[in-house]
C-alpha cells in the first residue's frame, strides 16, 4: 500500500494512499461518517460513505474514540474546506490500539493540569504549531552562521566555574570535584574565537533561579556567537541581521503555524535592519519618568523593558549598562568609567531581552581585578586568563535564548509553551 503522510497528499491527487495517525475528532450523520486524522504532519478529513468503503470499516468507526491510532485507506482528493485543502474518500478503517478516557478534551484545562500532561499536551495544534516554530528558528540559527563562515564549536555542559555569577549555578559532583552546569558556553567560545575567528556554539544552558516568571527556564537553549576583531558595534550588528534573517524566515516558511497560533505578524513584518539603539542612559530616562521605583544604575526589570520597547516598532538596543550590574568580562568603555561595553536586545511588544552581550575585556589586568571583584577563584579562571597572556584580542559576541525568540515569535505568553518539555522552578516531570 502506497503509505504517506498528510503533508505530502498533494502529490497522490486521484491514488489509494494509506494514512496512518491518531483520532482528532469524529462526527456521523447517517450515512456519511467523518474522521479528523491528525498525523503530526498536518490534520486530513477522511470521509465513510455507507456503500462506498467496507462495510467492517463503516461499522467500527463506532469505536473511534480521540487519540485512537488507526490506519486508513482511501482516495485523495482536492477539497477547500479540509484543513490542509485534501480529504481522503475512505474505504478502509483499523483501530491498531485503543485510546481510553483521553485527559484532553476541548473543555478548558488549567495550566498545571496541562503542564502534567504535557508529553499529550504536545499533540494539541497550538503546541504543535509553537514546537514546529521551534524547530524552524533552530534551523535558520543553523543556516545563518554556517552560511557565513562561522565554525560550530561544542561547549561543554560540565564546568568548573561561573560565567554569569555563582547565584544561579546548578552544583552536581564530577566524581571527587565538583562541578556545575554550564550557564553558559561564552568564555569557550572566547578560545575559540582565537583559534577559528568566527565561531558559535548551541545548545542547552543551566541557571538556578528560583523565581516563577514568564521569561525563566531552568534549562534553556542559548546560541552563542563570538567573533575576533569584533567591536560593540559590530556585535550589535551581526546580532540585528541575525534577528532579521530568523523572524523572516520563520514569516516565510512556517505562515501556517503562526495561523494556528493566531499570531498578528503585522509587527514582525517590520523587523528588518537596522535596530535602533539607546544609550543605558538614555533608557534609564525613560524608565525613570514612568516607573517611579525604577533607581537610575539599576537593572531592568520586566515592566521597564516594556516601557522601552513600546516606544518603537523595531526590537531595540540597550547597550552601555552600568559595570556594575554586569558579568566581569565586560569591557569597560575607556572613555566612559563605570560604563561596559554590554547590549542587550528588547524584542517588540514587550516581550522583553532575547539577546544579552558585548564586547569582552582583553586587558590581562583588568580582567584579574575583575575576577577579584566579582569574588571569583582566579585560579578557575587560569585557562581563561591565557587567552589575554597569548596575543590578546578585541572580540565580542552575544547570546541568543531560544525559548524566549519562540515566545516572541509565536506570541505567546510564557515561555513554558515554547520548548517541548520546560523545566522551570518547582517543575522536573514530565
Ligand atoms: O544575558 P545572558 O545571561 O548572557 C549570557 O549568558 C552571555 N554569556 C551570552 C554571551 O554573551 N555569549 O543570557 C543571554 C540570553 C538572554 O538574553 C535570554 O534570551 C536568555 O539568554 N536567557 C534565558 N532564557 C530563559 N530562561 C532563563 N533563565 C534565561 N537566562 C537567560
Amino acid at each position: 500500500m502506497n503509505r504517506t503522510y498528510i503533508e505530502d497528499l498533494s502529490r497522490h491527487v486521484g491514488q489509494t494512499v494509506e494514512l496512518c495517525g491518531w483520532v482528532y475528532s469524529k462526527r456521523s450523520s447517517g450515512k456519511i461518517k467523518f474522521l479528523l486524522l491528525r498525523d503530526g504532519t498536518g490534520l486530513c478529513q477522511c470521509v465513510y460513505f455507507k456503500g462506498e468503503c467496507d462495510e467492517t470499516s463503516f461499522a467500527e468507526f463506532e469505536q473511534l474514540t480521540q487519540e485512537a491510532c488507526v490506519f486508513v485507506t482511501g482516495v485523495v482528493k482536492e477539497e477547500k474546506r479540509s484543513p490542509g485543502g485534501f480529504e481522503l474518500s475512505a474505504r478502509t478503517l483499523k483501530i491498531h490500539s485503543p485510546s481510553v478516557d483521553y485527559p484532553i478534551g476541548p473543555k478548558e484545562h488549567g495550566t498545571d493540569f496541562l503542564m502534567n500532561n504535557r508529553h499529550l499536551w504536545l499533540r494539541s495544534s497550538q503546541q504543535h504549531a509553537a514546537i514546529r516554530v521551534r524547530a524552524e528558528i533552530i534551523k535558520s540559527v543553523r543556516d545563518f552562521f554556517d552560511g557565513r563562515g562561522f565554525t560550530l564549536i561544542d561547549a561543554p555542559i560540565f564546568t568548573p566555574s561561573a560565567c554569569e555569577g555563582t547565584s544561579t549555578l546548578f552544583e552536581t559532583k564530577y566524581f571527587d570535584e565538583k562541578a556545575y552546569l554550564s550557564q553558559s558556553g561564552q568564555l569557550y567560545m572566547e578560545a575559540g574565537a582565537a583559534a577559528f575567528g568566527k565561531v558559535y556554539c548551541f545548545g542547552p544552558t543551566f541557571r538556578a533561579e528560583k523565581s516563577k516568571t514568564r521569561r525563566h527556564l531552568i534549562e534553556f537553549w542559548m546560541v552563542e556567537p563570538e567573533v575576533a576583531f569584533n567591536d560593540l558595534y559590530d556585535n550589535m550588528e551581526l546580532a540585528e541581521q541575525f534577528v532579521e534573517y530568523i523572524v523572516q524566515r520563520v514569516l516565510k516558511n512556517k505562515a501556517a503555524e503562526l495561523k494556528v497560533l493566531e499570531r498578528n505578524t503585522e509587527a514582525l513584518a517590520k523587523v528588518t535592519a537596522p535596530f535602533p539603539r539607546l544609550h543605558y542612559k538614555e533608557a534609564a530616562e525613560i524608565i525613570a519618568k514612568e516607573n517611579l521605583e525604577f533607581k537610575k544604575g539599576e537593572d531592568f526589570g520586566g515592566t521597564d523593558e516594556t516601557i522601552i520597547s513600546s516606544k518603537y516598532n523595531k526590537p531595540v538596543f540597550v547597550h552601555h549598562y552600568p559595570a556594575a550590574i554586569k558579568a566581569f568580562y565586560m569591557k569597560e568603555d575607556e572613555k566612559e568609567a563605570g560604563s561596559s561595553m554590554s547590549c542587550d536586545l528588547l524584542a517588540t511588544e514587550g516581550y522583553g531581552e532575547i539577546i544579552g552581550g558585548g564586547q569582552r575585556e582583553d586587558n590581562l589586568n583588568k580582567l584579574m581585578g575583575k575576577i577579584k571583584e566579582h569574588n571569583l577563584n582566579p585560579e578557575d579562571f587560569g585557562w581563561y586568563t591565557d587567552l589575554r597572556r597569548y596575543g590578546s584580542f578585541p572580540h565580542a559576541g552575544f547570546g541568543l535564548g531560544i525559548e524566549r525568540t519562540v515566545g516572541w515569535i509565536c506570541g505567546l505568553s510564557h515561555v513554558r509553551e515554547t520548548i517541548p518539555f520546560p523545566r522551570l522552578y518547582g517543575r522536573l516531570r514530565p
